[in-house]
């Protein structure tokens, strides 16, 4: 190895370890593709064929996994694009906890409870989305209710407190809810879904159901991805949720969903 061998292999060395996007299980070849700069690529790109940059490439670049990342005091890895549509909030990458979308409203959709909550809340454009989700399921006669969407920090304390308890220990609880500061739910961005037939309650079963099949089958078309799909736990860090839908916008959840892959693969690309 030459000098600048030596330096390029240091530089994605580092690069992939930023990446982390995958659980304790080790690299995936995704982290592999996170390794390349992409922002060099593009210019790269550009000066060759002159073209107009493509603004989804850009966009992608710009939330890419590992130039969107910072260590804080603590040594904790936090995302640096909160209020990006495309921030990646998993178990390598926190939210602080002050964080709140400043942009909140409540979808005029069905919930399954009556109270007034945060848990309706999302951010402008998702809930836009969202109801425009709803109108086409109810125009097929589907019923969803939604069931929990924005939870501030203290929230999801309160939530993972409650499932360590019923679970018995905290590794139990995290294989299906997160620590608070790691859940998607604070970016405004996610929400549950439901519906009477489920009796309002959040299982696997939903995804066998007509709901949460119309739910995966038309989600994409609206901008939302199932975020935790099957067989895709080692990437995600968390078991299937059929009913955890996340927006992205509607080009990249339609590509997102087309692959077969997750957001993560998708900003590692
Ligand atoms: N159930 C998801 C992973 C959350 O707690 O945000
Ligand atoms: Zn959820």
């Amino acid at each position: 190895m030459n000098k600048q061998t030596t330096m390029l292999a240091l530089l994605l060395a580092a690069a992939s370890f930023t990446a982390g996007c995958t659980s304790e299980t080790g690299s995936k070849p995704s982290d592999q593709t996170a390794t390349q700069p992409p922002s060099q690529n593009n210019s790269h790109k550009n000066t060759q064929a002159q073209a107009q940059p493509d603004p989804l490439t850009d966009e992608r670049t710009k939330a890419a996994l590992a130039t969107t990342v910072m260590k804080n005091n603590s040594g904790v890895q936090e995302v640096t694009n909160m209020n990006d549509v495309l921030v990646v909030v998993n178990k390598q990458r926190n939210l602080q906890s002050t964080f709140e979308p400043s942009d909140l409203v409540e979808p005029n959709i069905p919930f399954s409870f009556k109270e007034k909550s945060p848990r309706k809340m999302m951010r402008k454009e998702a809930a836009t989305a969202l109801e425009e989700l709803f109108a086409q399921a109810k125009a097929e006669n589907i019923d969803l209710l939604g069931q929990s969407a924005y939870r501030p920090y203290s929230m999801q304390k309160s939530v993972f407190a409650r499932l360590t308890k019923k679970y018995g220990s905290e590794e139990k609880a995290n294989a299906v809810s997160a620590y608070p500061g790691q859940s998607e739910h604070q970016t405004g961005l996610a929400i549950d879904i439901t519906s009477k037939r489920m009796g309002n309650t959040l299982e696997q079963t939903f995804g066998d159901t007509p709901e949460g099949k119309w739910l995966a089958a038309n989600a994409p078309k609206y901008g939302f991805i199932i975020r935790y799909p099957k067989g895709k736990e080692s990437i995600t860090g968390y078991a299937y949720e059929p009913w955890h839908i996340r927006y992205v916008g509607k080009t990249v959840a339609q590509e997102i969903t087309e692959k077969g892959i997750t957001l993560e693969e998708y900003l590692s690309q």
